[in-house]
């Protein structure tokens, strides 16, 4: 079987995919699926070529002029036509064409993780790995994915939501809807954009106003939700249909999307540190049996597939957990959440190639 792992991509997030995308090649038994490597830069080209196997390469773009890295396209057929490599018939003379069985995008972010890929996987008619199109735009969304959650009785953050215009028209009125509602902190958080980009934590009147400011320009939507102070906890799902598996839970203890390349780059396939997270999580046996019901629950009801990583926070004074972000492309796809819950990285590979196929 050939499986075309895609990693890279244009969003912030693009070194972080690199090491994703190299933890999901290594993952394969190689005497039973030929990978492909497929990168996309930082200004969207799309590569190949066994260069792209070694991740010392990536430094500076040193990658793109790698020997074996050719441009790739990808056709309207994938299936039957394959990858119509170098286009341009640069270094070679005929364009050679590479058939994919399955396509494994390892893209975190925007153009990855939002629909976007996954319809261009429908259009091209090739089986993909993880959540289709619509579960995929659906959890990219901050504001639809609250409202689902909420018809399915799974706890979120309460929040307002912003339209640009009304906040244009009159953001006094909005001011004083959003202090009616909750204190001081607030987050203010762009519907669609990931990536932590345009979030803003509010303590003041003035910093609420600048917070909703940048927001709106970065999305027509903005969420402003009330601040939890507590812990972090996650927990990973994978299936379809019948059979849904819920991994053990972390408690993640550092921002790691936050780490620089060569955080990410050393680290390679080790994956996180243990000292980054605690697993399983320190909570009370019934909070984290809620939780992994919970995740359940979300997953279907966001028509979740493949893989998806869920994020809550739980009130440490309180204790009540809420649901804070569906990630369809976890970090590293969560392989280390996987290994604690007795599935080495090979048979969660195959088991979403397999999935895919369905
Ligand atoms: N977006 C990062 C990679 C994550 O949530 O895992
Ligand atoms: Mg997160």
């Amino acid at each position: 079987l050939t499986v075309g792992v895609i990693f890279g991509g244009r969003s912030v997030e693009h070194d972080v995919s690199i090491v994703t995308g190299h933890q999901v090649m290594d993952a394969f038994d190689e005497n039973r699926y030929t990978v492909v490597p497929i990168y996309i830069s930082r200004d969207g080209k799309w590569y190949t070529g066994e260069g792209l196997r070694q991740l010392d390469n990536y430094k500076d773009d040193a990658i793109l002029n790698h020997e074996t890295v050719e441009p790739v396209i990808l056709s309207p057929d994938v299936r039957h036509h394959g990858l119509i490599r170098n286009p341009l018939a640069g270094r070679f003379s005929k364009s050679e064409v590479l058939r994919l069985d399955v396509l494994f995008p390892a893209i975190h972010g925007s153009h990855g993780e939002d629909g976007t890929l996954q319809g261009l996987c429908e259009l091209a008619d090739i089986p993909y790995v993880g959540f289709a199109t619509t579960g995929s735009a659906l959890t990219n969304d901050k504001i639809l994915t609250k409202q689902i959650l909420q018809q399915n009785d799974i706890p979120v953050v309460p929040g307002i939501t912003i339209q640009r215009d009304d906040w244009l028209r009159d953001p006094q009125a909005i001011m004083e809807q959003i202090k009616g509602a909750f204190a001081y902190p607030v987050f203010v958080k762009p519907a669609t954009l990931g990536s932590s980009i345009g979030v803003g934590r509010a303590d003041s009147d003035e910093l609420l106003k600048a917070s909703i400011d940048v927001a709106t320009s970065f999305d027509r939507r903005v969420l402003v939700e009330q601040a939890v102070k507590g812990i972090e906890i996650n927990c990973s799902i994978m299936g379809y249909g019948e059979d849904i598996r819920i991994s053990v839970l972390e408690q993640p203890l550092s921002w790691t999307d936050f780490l620089g390349f060569d955080d990410k780059y050393l680290r390679g396939n080790e994956g996180m540190k243990s000292a980054d997270r605690i697993i399983p999580a320190p909570i009370e046996d019934d909070v984290t049996e809620q939780i992994q019901q919970a995740s359940k629950d979300a997953f279907i009801a966001v028509d979740g597939r493949g893989i998806c990583r869920i994020d809550y926070l739980v009130d440490s004074e309180s204790g009540a957990f809420y649901l804070n972000e569906i990630n369809t492309m976890p970090g590293s796809l969560a392989l280390y959440l996987w290994r604690e819950t007795n599935m080495t990285a090979s048979e969660v590979v195959e088991y979403l190639v397999k999935l895919a196929q369905d």
